[in-house]
């Protein structure tokens, strides 16, 4: 009998993914894959809350299952899958919207914050995306929800729903547990390293993206903003910008924190900037070339997908199953 515990997780397919959603996301999903059944999805209904261009959408949403399988997660081990191919999403947001209140969500910060940003877009989707975001975990029964700090107050969200469904009716959803990585769960800006680093920052100098070269890469760290003093300790307190310094080059070189302060007693901000922007790029370079290499195998990519979909569409039919039953919707 299978007893892993289930965990789901997904990325938006929007912008150019940065340092910070590899380190958040994927590369914490890598080192999960063997021991949780894992669901992860490319959230494709979650991208159009904010205007897209249809074709640049098509293109990122498989840009993202290439890069999933180029980062290594394995379609033997994990469900991969987009949103939109299982209506199952739509249908269960549908209902868990009558179980949500427009005052709770007019509170998430990233809906104030992206209605601040988008303000000529304020639309009923930017609202409700928490609510489909519950939905995605909940069809999956998922126990665990590995995610970065940003989406925190989401994953709150989500198991709030889920209590108040169960208690409405009777206990049908398992209420899911975040995943906070120790190191980097909040990746900052390169210029502003207050400030998580984001897919659409302001200052491209501050986000690196997945898709930057070696080159771009590496001036971007010689440029990035330090603090006062000399010295190379994490204190994300006092010195925010040689702490994110040291995660991004713990994360990449693959080494602790404590490891990383030994290599730099001494040292001068300049070589751990150096440090931090090689790691990542002898990272990169191989991922993006492989990502290249899939992007050419459209059969492959599109028979990951289909097998995906129908793997998600069997287990999310069964929680909409019971969830139909529950609230009263007549079934033939
Ligand atoms: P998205 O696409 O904004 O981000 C994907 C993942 O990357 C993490 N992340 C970061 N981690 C560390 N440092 C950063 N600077 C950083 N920026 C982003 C995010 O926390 C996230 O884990 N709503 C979600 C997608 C989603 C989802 C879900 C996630 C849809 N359904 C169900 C979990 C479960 C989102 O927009 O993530």
């Amino acid at each position: 009998m299978d007893e892993k515990k289930t965990l789901y997780s997904a990325i938006q397919p929007t912008n150019n993914l940065t340092i910070g959603n590899y380190v958040g996301a994927i590369s914490n999903w890598l080192k999960l894959q063997d021991d949780y059944d894992c669901y992860f999805s490319v959230a494709n209904m979650h991208a159009i809350t904010v205007r897209q261009d249809p074709a640049e959408l098509r293109k990122k949403t498989l840009g993202l299952l290439a890069l999933y399988l180029a980062c290594g997660i394995d379609p033997q081990k994990c469900c991969l899958y987009v949103q939109s191919h299982v209506p199952a999403h739509a249908e269960l947001c549908w209902v868990l919207n009558s179980l949500t209140y427009v005052g709770e969500m007019e509170r998430m910060t990233q809906f104030k914050d992206k209605a601040a940003r988008h303000a000529e877009n304020v639309n009923m989707g930017l609202m409700d995306y928490p609510v489909l975001m519950a939905a995605d975990i909940l069809l999956y029964q998922a126990q665990v929800v590995p995610v970065g700090e940003d989406q925190r107050q989401h994953l709150e969200m989500a198991r709030d729903i889920a209590r108040r469904f169960n208690g409405a009716y009777s206990p049908t959803f398992t209420v899911p547990e975040g995943l906070f990585l120790k190191v980097g769960a909040k990746i900052n800006d390169l210029q502003d390293p207050q400030k998580k680093m984001s897919k659409s920052c302001e200052n491209p100098n501050g986000s690196v993206f997945l898709s930057d070269d070696r080159d771009t890469i590496i001036r971007k760290f010689k440029r990035a903003v330090t603090d006062s003093g000399s010295e190379i300790i994490y204190d994300p307190e006092n010195k925010p910008g040689v702490s994110n310094l040291i995660t991004v080059y713990s994360v990449f070189a693959k080494k602790s924190v404590k490891e990383v302060e030994a290599e730099f007693a001494g040292k001068g901000y300049g070589e751990l900037k150096l440090a931090a922007g090689e790691a990542v790029a002898d990272v990169l370079d191989p991922l993006r070339a492989e990502q290249a290499r899939l992007l050419k195998d459209a059969e492959y990519l599109n028979s990951v997908l289909k097998s995906g979909a129908e793997r998600a569409a069997r287990t999310a039919g069964r929680t909409l199953f019971k969830v139909y039953k529950k609230i009263g919707f007549y079934q033939i």
